[in-house]
């Protein structure tokens, strides 16, 4: 059941820059004017922003961009996300961290937990993940498999598409990916994926698998720590007129994340993979790890793997493993 606060979040998201007076609200929620006004403060406290107009009521700046349940719920056409199946943090050390905890516990397909900040956030092979405040979009989506490490494989893969499409959708911007995981726009990371499961050591099958997604949405360049700032970028410019509405991109997110987990034909993502694979033909440097050697990608198979050509002509499919592309004088 939603909270009376939940409620009005909801009522003051609907009619997002429009003024509601209070009276309207008390009545919709059949509660008194001072208790509208006292949940109004809460949210304000929460870092909502929400104007006040003597004698006309209330509303939720069009510049408001508070990560929230009601926020993601307007936004998702998607029927199968519950209310409760959404979590909502201010910090956490790290939503893949939790999710895994929960996942443990035993809760259900497709619950996600996102947070406006993450002290520990972590990055693929072991590195951390930078996320200020604010500025980014970090979220874990639990699936529940059934199946085996392949299809984990695929998964991971349809979730790079799928946050294409929603970048795309969403704020009509073109996406590229560089294998496996990372989202580029104009030659920047913007988003990386990092996909942990849990499997059942008995059976060798994947219990649950956590799709934890990291995007820097409006961190400043001059934000991103010294090793990162040549690489990283963000969806929005600074100054730039198109403001991103975090919830809106959460919620189409998720939603292509149903839809091409659904995929009845995996081939169709695969097809849209190559495509934003910019790396594909380019000469590149594999690490794997402590080896590390020059190839040339060739091709992505029908698992997400990558096909690479090594100098002497011989052909490798790697499922795992780092990438770099060599600039001519590497
Ligand atoms: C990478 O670029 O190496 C992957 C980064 C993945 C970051 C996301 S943010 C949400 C989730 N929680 C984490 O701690 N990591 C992932």
């Amino acid at each position: 059941m939603p909270t009376t606060k939940a409620k009005v979040l909801r009522i003051l998201e609907e009619n997002r820059g429009q003024t509601i007076s209070g009276a309207k609200l008390a009545k919709a929620l059949n509660i008194s004017r001072a208790a509208v006004w006292k949940v109004i403060e809460e949210l304000r406290n929460e870092g909502f922003k929400i104007n006040a107009k003597a004698n006309k009521g209330y509303n939720l700046a069009e510049s408001s961009d508070i990560l929230s349940v009601e926020g993601i719920l307007l936004h998702s056409q998607n029927s199968q996300i519950k209310r409760e199946q959404i979590h909502v943090y201010k910090t956490l050390e790290s939503t893949n961290q939790l999710a895994k905890k929960m996942a443990v516990a035993g809760v259900s397909h497709g619950t996600v937990i996102l947070a406006e900040e993450q002290t520990q956030g972590r990055g693929r092979l072991g590195r951390s993940f930078f996320s200020p405040k604010g500025t980014g979009l970090y979220m874990s989506i639990i699936l529940c498999p059934k199946g085996t490490m392949d299809q984990a494989m695929l998964t991971t893969t349809a979730a790079s598409v799928a946050v294409c499409r929603a970048f795309s959708k969403v704020l009509g911007i073109d996406s590229q990916i560089k294998w496996v995981n990372d989202i580029f726009v104009n030659n920047r990371k913007v988003c990386g994926i990092l996909t942990e499961a849990l499997s059942n050591f008995e059976t060798g099958s994947i219990e649950s698998l956590i799709l934890g997604i990291g995007i820097n949405v409006s961190t400043e360049k001059n934000q991103f720590p010294e090793e990162i700032k040549e690489v990283a970028g963000s969806l929005r410019e600074k100054n730039s007129p198109n403001t991103v509405s975090r919830n809106q991109l959460a919620a189409s997110i998720i939603n292509e994340i149903f839809t091409v987990y659904e995929t009845v034909n995996p081939q169709d993502f695969i097809s849209e993979y190559k495509s934003r694979c910019f790396v594909l033909g380019k000469e590149i440097r594999v690490y794997r790890g402590l080896d590390q050697y020059n190839a040339k990608a060739i091709d992505i198979d029908s698992q997400g793997a990558l096909i690479i050509e090594r100098p002497d002509g011989s052909k490798e499919t790697l499922n795992s493993g780092e990438i770099s592309i060599r600039s001519k004088t590497d």
